[in-house]
């Protein structure tokens, strides 16, 4: 095997085992920030932090790992190159177009509920911004994810 095509195959493992680490995670900082807003708790300098700079962490290195695959990759700019915007099914526009940039902007507002969070001393306000802005990120990923490819 060729060693661009062993880095690519490498890196499109990375990908997919990184995804199941960053939904657990996303899912786990939303749950908790909507727990810590409805008992009214304090926002913690132990779980309630690490759990959402973990999860902002891992979902960071994903992005990177997902531009880098974007590049590299058939199905991503190379897809869009040798199609076109306007010959592409469904499928492939999902993993070249929707997927990445939908999960771009995932990871946007992503980035801006960890930045308010800090902003503010309030507890309740804090858990607001993680459930908020990590929520509505979860809800677009999840909303793109190629599930066929995925289980497959
Ligand atoms: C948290 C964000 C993300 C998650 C959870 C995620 C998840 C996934 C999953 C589950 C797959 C299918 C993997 C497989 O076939 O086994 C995939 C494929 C892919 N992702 Fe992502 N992804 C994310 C972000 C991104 C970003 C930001 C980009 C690019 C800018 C990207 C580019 C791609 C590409 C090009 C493929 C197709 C790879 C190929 O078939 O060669 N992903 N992603």
């Amino acid at each position: 095997m060729q060693e661009s095509s062993l880095l690519l195959e490498w890196i499109q493992v990375l990908h997919s085992y990184l995804a199941y680490i960053v939904l657990v995670l996303l899912f786990l900082a939303v749950a908790n920030a909507i727990t810590g807003l409805v008992s009214n708790r304090m926002f913690t300098m132990g779980k309630d932090l690490r759990l959402s700079l973990f999860t902002l962490i891992l979902s960071h290195i994903q992005l990177v790992v997902g531009l880098i695959l974007w590049f590299i990759s058939a199905s991503g700019f190379s897809a869009i190159k040798t199609l076109g915007m306007g010959g592409m099914n469904s499928a492939a526009r999902l993993l070249a177009v929707e997927h990445p940039f939908v999960n771009i902007l995932a990871l946007a507002l992503i980035t801006i509920g960890w930045s308010r969070h800090k902003r503010f001393m309030e507890g309740k306000k804090k858990f607001k911004s993680i459930a908020l802005f990590y929520g509505l990120g979860l809800v677009l990923i999840l909303s793109r994810i190629p599930w066929a490819q995925w289980f497959n």
